[in-house]
Parts: structure tokens; C-alpha cells; sequence
């Protein structure tokens, strides 16, 4: 039996709590950690969510439930990772162009730490010495992902110490007596083609031997989804046979064996979030015709900000013939989500829903056109349980001084 959520139980769930909705569905995100486990079962690995993709308590609370760890890339996460139950040693903070004062923070946390700068390292060296386990991220000059604004690990990138800069990073090390435990590397989102951890891996096996110390290696996230029909997925499997048989082929010099870290985010959430909205006006123009729905890039900007694409269905009338729509926002500016994309006919009042919303959905929405971000229910087992309010305008101007 399918455990994705039906177009029926979804229209339920909008009637219930009203619409823009962002839904989850937990056990779809058991579903795909349990598939990354089985997938790794004869390497000593250890899988972090990227909690930056969606981070809602209750998601959090769930994904620590079922045994995942949390990755993070700001104190902020790191403290609601906390909040929703993960003791320290189950949180990493991946940090990235931050002040030195959040490393001081997440390490008074007790928090797994990488850091990702020379001048930070230093800083790190100076105040802790040795007396801290901490992690370095690196750059490895590899280009991967879906797109330039996602591609993360390329020899133009600012994230990481370009791994040229070994010897600087060595020298620091030698300085201060680091205790190095962790390297890590990230290349981007998206990332189809398994052959971008294996290079990674390669670029990898030239530093370990300078880490005597060494616990592990973190090879980040990005292990792309399915957005449409027909599209591809990063092969789960063969990328477990490669990591295996890639370390298998080179043990640690330095002898203890290295567990392997990944830092997932759309591969848990992504396909278990559902955006439920509705059309608020029908416009004809020429040949194009508008579906105008109650919400816009302030809820979901991947389709305007990466060119994005997310399968849309009309629930209301799942069995309707397929046409030609334009589906829009109703914010202020270009808001297009789909161009002359075929869908069952729409009119006004239906129901459509966007699949794939977990990852950077809700997390990247905003308040632009003073507009509300929507409510967020998350369903257990077939229960559903708000999570998040819908705005209302207090929400709006509480921060504000009001005289
Ligand atoms: N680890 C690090 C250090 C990262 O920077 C990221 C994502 C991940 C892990 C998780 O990557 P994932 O498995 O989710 O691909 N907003 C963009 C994606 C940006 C990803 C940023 N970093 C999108 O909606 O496509």
C-alpha cells in the first residue's frame, strides 16, 4: 500500500485547516530514512538531516525519533535542534561564513562542529587548542548540483578551505595541536550522478593521512529527487556499493576505521511535503490561460528563484480533462508556477496541490505583500496534527515599535 497522501485525504486536510497548507506526512520521511540505512547497512555510516531544508519542532522531533541525527548551518538550528530533544553528540553544525562567537556557542552546546574558514580554524586553535574535537570543511574544487545557485563545491565557491590551502591548514593544526576528527566536504543540491561522491571521496583519500586523529568523513547532502514524472534519482544503492568498496580499497593509513557522514535534506523531506492552495481567479488571455491560486513565491519560491519545477494536480477534480494552464501567484510582481503546463481542468475554487514542498518550502517562505505564510500539519500514522498557526496580522506588526 502506497503511503503517500491521497489527492482525498489531502482535500480533507485543507477543509479541516483551511488553505495555503503545508502538509507532512511522517512516515514518508521514516520511509526514506529507513531506505538509507538499508542501503548503507555494511558501512559504519551516520546520517545527519540538513535541517535547514524544513524545521519545523515537530519535524525535528520526528526525524530524532526514528534514530536520524541533525546537520545545521546556523546556531539558530542548532538550538531548535536541541530544543526538540537531540542531545549535542546527535547535532552537527556545519558552519559557513560565520562570527567566531557562533563556534564559541555551539561548542559551549557541546555540539559535533566544521569549520570552514583559515581565519575561524585560527580563532578555534587559539581559544580551545587541542581541547576540542572539531571538523574541517573543505572545498574541493568539484562542480555538482542542479543549478550555479546550489552548486556548492566548485573552485569558485565560497564555502569550505579550497583544498589547495592543505598546508596552510596543516600548519594550523601542528600550531595549536587540533584535534581534527571530522573532514567534510558538500558540492551541491541535486546532485544525480553517484560518480560526484566517488570523486569526492578520491579527493578525500589524499588529506586523511595528514589527520592522525581522524573519526570520520562527512560527504555532506545533496542526493537529488524526483520532481517530475520520468525524472531521475541519485541511485542509492550503487552509491553504498561505491562508498564500501571505495574504502575498502583504502583503509586508513593512520589505522581506525573512518565512519561515513551524510547530511541528506530534500532526500527525507522533500517528497513528504504537500502545499495545498486554491484558485482564486481564472483569466483568459490570448492563448494562455491563468490559474491565479491564494498563494505565491512567498510560499514556495523554488519555481521562481531556481527555475524549479513541482508537479501540480488539481484534487478537486482529479479526474478533469487535461488542459493547458498558467498557474500564477498573487503577489505583486512575475510569480509563475508552472507556464502552459497540462493539468485536469480548473476552475475557480478548486483545490491544487504542489507536490515535493518539504525541502525548502515553508523554510524559505517569507511575509512579502505583508501576505500571511501558511499553516503546517503534520500526519502520523494517518493523524494529523497542526504544527504551525497560519499567520494573522498581530504576527506582522509584534516586532514593530509601535508608539
Ligand atoms: N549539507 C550542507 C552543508 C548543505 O549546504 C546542504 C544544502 C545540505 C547538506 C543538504 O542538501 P540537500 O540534501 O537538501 O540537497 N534551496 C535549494 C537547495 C539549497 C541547498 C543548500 N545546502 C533548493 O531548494 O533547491
Amino acid at each position: 500500500m502506497s503511503i503517500l497522501l491521497s489527492p482525498e485525504h489531502l482535500n480533507e486536510l485543507a477543509t479541516a485547516f483551511g488553505s495555503p497548507l503545508y502538509v507532512y506526512n511522517a512516515d514518508q520521511i521514516t520511509e526514506q530514512y529507513k531506505r538509507l540505512t538499508t542501503a548503507f547497512a555494511q558501512t559504519d555510516t551516520r546520517f545527519f538531516y540538513a535541517c535547514k531544508a524544513l524545521t519545523n519542532i515537530h519535524v525535528l522531533r520526528h526525524i530524532n525519533s526514528i534514530g536520524c541525527n541533525i546537520d545545521c548551518s546556523s546556531i539558530n538550528e542548532v538550538k531548535l535542534a536541541l530544543f526538540a530533544g537531540c542531545t549535542p553528540n546527535n547535532v552537527l553544525y556545519t558552519s559557513n561564513g560565520i562570527h567566531f562567537s557562533e563556534i564559541e556557542e555551539a561548542k559551549d552546546l557541546g555540539v559535533h562542529i566544521n569549520i570552514d574558514s583559515l581565519s575561524n580554524l585560527e580563532k578555534f586553535g587559539q581559544k580551545f587548542g587541542p581541547h576540542y574535537p572539531v571538523g574541517i570543511r573543505l572545498r574541493p574544487n568539484i562542480m555538482a548540483g542542479g543549478n550555479m545557485k546550489i552548486s556548492t563545491g566548485h573552485d569558485k565557491s565560497k564555502f569550505g578551505i579550497p583544498v589547495e590551502q592543505l598546508d596552510e591548514i596543516l600548519t594550523l593544526v601542528e600550531k595549536y595541536q587540533l584535534n581534527i576528527q571530522n573532514l567534510h566536504i558538500h558540492t551541491g543540491s541535486d546532485i544525480k550522478d553517484v560518480e560526484v561522491f566517488v570523486k569526492g571521496i578520491e579527493v578525500l583519500f589524499d588529506i586523511i593521512p595528514h589527520f592522525k586523529n581522524l573519526k570520520s568523513v562527512d560527504l555532506g547532502g545533496g542526493f537529488k529527487v524526483p520532481y517530475q514524472k520520468g525524472d531521475g534519482e541519485t541511485d542509492i544503492d550503487l552509491l553504498a556499493t561505491k562508498v564500501k568498496e571505495a574504502f575498502d580499497n583504502h583503509p586508513n593509513p593512520n589505522g581506525q576505521p573512518l565512519q561515513v557522514w551524510f547530511e541528506p535534506g530534500k532526500f527525507l523531506v522533500s517528497a513528504a511535503g504537500y502545499l495545498i492552495t486554491e484558485v482564486n481567479v481564472m483569466k483568459k488571455s490570448g492563448d494562455t490561460v491563468f490559474a491565479g491560486i491564494n498563494s505565491g513565491f512567498n510560499h514556495l519560491i523554488r519555481p521562481m528563484f531556481y527555475d524549479a519545477y513541482h508537479r501540480i494536480e488539481n484534487i478537486s477534480n482529479k479526474n478533469g480533462k487535461e488542459a493547458n494552464y498558467t498557474v500564477v501567484g498573487n503577489i505583486c510582481e512575475t510569480d509563475t508556477f508552472a507556464t502552459d503546463r497540462s493539468i485536469q481542468e480548473i476552475r475557480e475554487g478548486d483545490r491544487l496541490v504542489f507536490y515535493n514542498a518539504g525541502a525548502y518550502g515553508f523554510e524559505m517562505s517569507s511575509n512579502f505583500n505583508s501576505r500571511f505564510k501558511p499553516a503546517e500539519v503534520l500526519v502520523t500514522n494517518g493523524n494529523a496534527q497542526l504544527i504551525r498557526k497560519r499567520d494573522v496580522l498581530e504576527d506582522l506588526i509584534k516586532n514593530q515599535q509601535i508608539n
